[in-house]
């Protein structure tokens, strides 16, 4: 199966990078590389992106140069994800979809982070998916699946085992800010309704879990499908 795999910067560098999240993430595309899988990643920014963020945001530096320093983080990210991957991951972090889909088509792992000012990596998840015409696109992060509001803010928030597109875009809204808190940024959600391409969020600790979920094995997640 060809699939696009969102890692969110909140698993991989929730404070410090997460040596052990990372090391899950290794073997886990290692093992869906073997059942030959074709597989293409995408990391977000995590607090190494916000502190950054916000530290140009204090110096009052324009959004979009904001947006630029956050996406070097990504990078960096990224990065250091193809380092642990080793042999199998394109050796560096692609800028633009078609480098990546060509590394893909080489039988490599490619990893973007960030591409432009303005789109968060989960819109650069959702656009890779769709130009990869992956059959599958999976964001994992610190939240076990989407629920019907912030479970950080909202104790009476419950999770959803399933949400349309359309749902979910009312759910997000439409206003977002770089470095915000959201389980999926609208620009990405758009695009979703658009390809209408089989997604799902997950939570990290079902990382090692992903080679037997795509056999059909439950999950635990929230499915976004029509
Ligand atoms: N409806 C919702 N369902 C689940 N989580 C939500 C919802 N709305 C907001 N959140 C918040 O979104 C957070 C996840 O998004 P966040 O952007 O922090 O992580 P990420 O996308 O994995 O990381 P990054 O943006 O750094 O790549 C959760 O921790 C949760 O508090
Ligand atoms: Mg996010």
């Amino acid at each position: 199966m060809r699939i696009t795999i969102c890692f969110g910067g909140s698993i991989l560098v929730p404070g410090n990078p997460d040596l052990d999240c990372i090391r899950d993430i290794v073997r886990t595309v290692r093992e869906l590389k073997s059942r030959n899988h074709e597989v293409l990643i995408v990391v977000g920014g995590g607090e190494l992106a916000r502190v950054y963020i916000n530290a140009a945001r204090e110096l009052g530096i324009p959004g979009v140069d904001q947006d630029q320093i956050g996406i070097a983080a990504t990078r960096l990210n990224a990065q250091l994800l193809i380092a642990a991957l080793g042999d199998i991951a394109d050796p560096t972090p692609a800028t633009v979809f078609e480098k990546a889909v060509r590394a893909m088509l080489r039988g490599k792992v490619p990893i973007m982070g960030g591409t432009t000012p303005g789109q968060t990596t989960d819109a650069v998840a959702a656009m890779l998916a769709q130009v990869s015409k992956s059959e599958l696109l999976i964001f994992f992060t610190n939240v076990d699946g989407v629920y019907t509001a912030d479970p950080k803010l909202d104790p009476n928030a419950k999770k959803l085992d399933r949400i349309t597109p359309d749902e979910l875009a009312k759910l997000v809204g439409t206003e977002f800010k770089p470095g915000m808190k959201t389980i999926m940024d609208p620009v990405a959600v758009k695009i979703i309704q658009r390809s209408n391409i089989k997604t799902i969020v997950l939570g990290k600790h079902e990382i090692p879990r992903l080679p037997e979920i795509l056999n059909g094995a439950k999950h635990t997640g929230t499915l976004i499908a029509r």
